[in-house]
C-alpha cells in the first residue's frame, strides 16, 4: 500500500499508470469503520487500482466544536486499510489542498443544496463540492464512490459532475448498520453510552415509517414521527422529511412514478445523527 501526502508525488505516481486501466477512488474523513470498508471493497472490485483519500475538510463544518471533536486516528486507519489491500491512500494537508485560503466556493446544485442538511448546516454542501471538485482534480477518477448514508451528498456530488461535465462515474452504496440497525457513523465512537442505547430507534422508526407510507399521507406520518420523538428524552429530532430522491424537495403528492425517500436529523446529547430510508 502506497501512502503520499503530497500532491505532486500522487500525481506523479498515478500519472505512471496506463490509461486503460481504472481508478476507483473513495473519498473520507478517516476514522474509517465497516461503512466506509464497503465503499473500497466494492471499489476493489470493479477498478483495476483503488485510491482512498483522509482528510477532514475544515470548511463543511459548520460547527468548530464538532470540526475540532471529528475523531481522528490516521494510524488505525492505515491498518484497516492495509488489511483489505488498499492500493493507495492519499493523506493530503490543507496547505496543499487550499491553495490561498481554506475558504470555500459557491455552487448552485440546482436547489438540492437548500433542502435538508443545506438549510441546517449553512455552507457544508460549498465545502463539500469545493473539496470533492478539488480532490477529483487531482485524482482523476474513473469511478467514484459515496454512501446513501449521505444521500443528498451523493445527489450533490452527481450535479457536480454533470454541471462541470468530468468524466466521472460515481456510484452509491447502501447504508452499513450496527446489528441494531444504527447507521455506522464516525460520530457513533462519541456518543455517551445511554444515546448509544437509545440511537437503535432512529432506524428502528424509519423502518416503522415505510410500513406507514402504503397508508398514510405524508403529513400523517410526519407527525407520528415528530410525536414519537417529542416521547424520547434522549433523542431530539431536527427535521424529518419525506422527499422526491431526484429533487430533494419534499413531497406534495404520492405520484407513483416517483422514488421518495424519508430523511432524518436526530440530536443525540452532542452528537448530531442523520439517517434515511427509501420507501
Ligand atoms: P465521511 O463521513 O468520512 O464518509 C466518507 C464516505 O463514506 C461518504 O461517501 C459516506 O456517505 C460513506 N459512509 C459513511 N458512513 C456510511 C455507512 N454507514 N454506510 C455506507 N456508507 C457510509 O462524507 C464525507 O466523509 C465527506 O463529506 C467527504 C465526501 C469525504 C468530503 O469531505
Amino acid at each position: 500500500m502506497l501512502i503520499f501526502e503530497n500532491i505532486e508525488s500522487i500525481q506523479q505516481h498515478l500519472f505512471s499508470i496506463p490509461v486503460e486501466k481504472s481508478i476507483g477512488f473513495v473519498p473520507t474523513m478517516g476514522a474509517l469503520h465497516e461503512g466506509h470498508l464497503s465503499l473500497i471493497k466494492e471499489a476493489k472490485e470493479n477498478n483495476d487500482v483503488v485510491v482512498v483519500s483522509i482528510y477532514v475538510n475544515p470548511t463543511q463544518f459548520d460547527d468548530l466544536a464538532d470540526l475540532e471533536n471529528y475523531p481522528r486516528n490516521l494510524n488505525d486507519d492505515l491498518d484497516l486499510l492495509q488489511g483489505i489491500d488498499c492500493d493507495i491512500v492519499f493523506t493530503p494537508k490543507s496547505e496543499g489542498i487550499y491553495e490561498k485560503s481554506i475558504s470555500s466556493t459557491r455552487f448552485d446544485f440546482d436547489g438540492l443544496e437548500n433542502q435538508m442538511e443545506g438549510k441546517f448546516r449553512k455552507g457544508h454542501f460549498d465545502g463539500v463540492g469545493t473539496i470533492v471538485k478539488r480532490l477529483f482534480e487531482i485524482i482523476n477518477p474513473t469511478n467514484a464512490y459515496f454512501g446513501e448514508k449521505d444521500f443528498q451528498q451523493l445527489q450533490i456530488i452527481k450535479k457536480l459532475v454533470e454541471k462541470n461535465d468530468l468524466n466521472i462515474k460515481i456510484h452509491g452504496c447502501n447504508i452499513f448498520r450496527e446489528k441494531d440497525g444504527l447507521a455506522m457513523s464516525s460520530r457513533n465512537s462519541r456518543l455517551t453510552k445511554s444515546h448509544r442505547n437509545a440511537a437503535p430507534f432512529i432506524y428502528h422508526t424509519l423502518k416503522r415509517v415505510k410500513k406507514m407510507f402504503e397508508n398514510y399521507s405524508e403529513n400523517e406520518i410526519e407527525k407520528w414521527v415528530i410525536n414519537e420523538f417529542n416521547g424520547n428524552n434522549l433523542l431530539s429530532i431536527e427535521y424529518f422529511q419525506i422527499a422526491d430522491e431526484e429533487t430533494l424537495e419534499k413531497i406534495k403528492t404520492k405520484d407513483f412514478n416517483k422514488k421518495y425517500r424519508a430523511f432524518i436529523a436526530i440530536n443525540a446529547g452532542d452528537i448530531r445523527l442523520i439517517d434515511n430510508i427509501n420507501l
